[in-house]
């Protein structure tokens, strides 16, 4: 008989290729991201029909500064039309969007149009997609520490009853669920400062195809693979 598929509750996913894509088309980088936002939105859609309630995209990472001024300059931009232009159709998807990462640098309006896309979607039940946007997994760790280093001055915690479960309260989002299957495309096998707290028990799952060329069908076979490991959670 075959096996129950098992579907991961959360994926987290480095949507990496855009740049590859674009130049085997003599194309320009940033075609690749617009050619890699469509295909984001295929995938959420799918990953409502699959079962899937969670979905957290890298679209911006604290080290995605260094690129060129005019790439920062388009993602920035594009992230706020997209997100003005895709809010309306995630609301009535279902999804609730909710914004990680670091407000120093992030253009304002890009926060706004964040702030307004939670507060439209903040009922929503169906799928939470966490968009990852001037985030970076470290910096996360260090801003919880912080905070918490704050609260530690301020008499609100005492240092020696901190656990696992105090510095996750201090998280960007500490409600979300850990990363039960991690997704990177485009071949490279390395997880980039995406999300190191949450995915310490992820299934890894590196597929040799650039973002643009991701479909509905290779997530499920993402899944397929994710399906097919033995999570042990550090028991025998
Ligand atoms: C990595 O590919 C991709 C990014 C740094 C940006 C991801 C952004 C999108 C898919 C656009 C959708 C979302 C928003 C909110 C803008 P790469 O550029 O590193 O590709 P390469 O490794 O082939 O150069």
């Amino acid at each position: 008989m075959a096996k129950k598929i098992e579907i991961p509750q959360h994926i987290a996913i480095v949507m990496d290729g855009n740049g590859r894509w674009a130049k085997d088309r003599g194309l320009p980088r940033t075609a690749g991201h617009q050619a890699g936002e469509k295909v984001l939105f295929d995938i959420v859609e799918a990953a409502i029909e699959f079962g899937v309630k969670e979905i957290s995209a890298y679209a911006f990472s604290t080290e995605n500064w260094k690129r060129s001024p005019e790439e920062v300059k388009f993602l920035m931009g594009y992230s706020r039309e997209m997100l003005r232009t895709r809010r309306d159709r995630l609301n009535e998807m279902g999804v609730k969007i909710n914004w990680l990462g670091r407000p120093q640098r992030l253009w304002k309006s890009v926060i706004s149009e964040l702030e307004e896309a939670e507060e439209l979607t903040k009922k929503n039940k169906k799928l939470t997609l966490n968009m990852c946007v001037n985030y970076g997994g470290r910096a996360e760790i260090v801003d919880a520490a912080a905070e918490l280093a704050r609260d530690v001055k301020r008499g609100k915690v005492k240092a020696d009853a901190i656990t696992e479960k105090t510095l996750e309260k201090y998280l960007y989002s500490p409600k979300m669920r850990d990363v039960d299957m991690f997704l990177r495309s485009s071949g490279e096998q390395r997880t980039s400062n995406f999300l190191p707290w949450q995915s310490s028990y992820a299934e890894f799952v590196f597929m040799d195809v650039l973002w643009p060329d991701m479909t509905p069908k290779l997530l499920w076979k993402a899944i397929e693979i994710y399906s097919e490991r033995e999570r042990r959670f550090g028991s025998a």
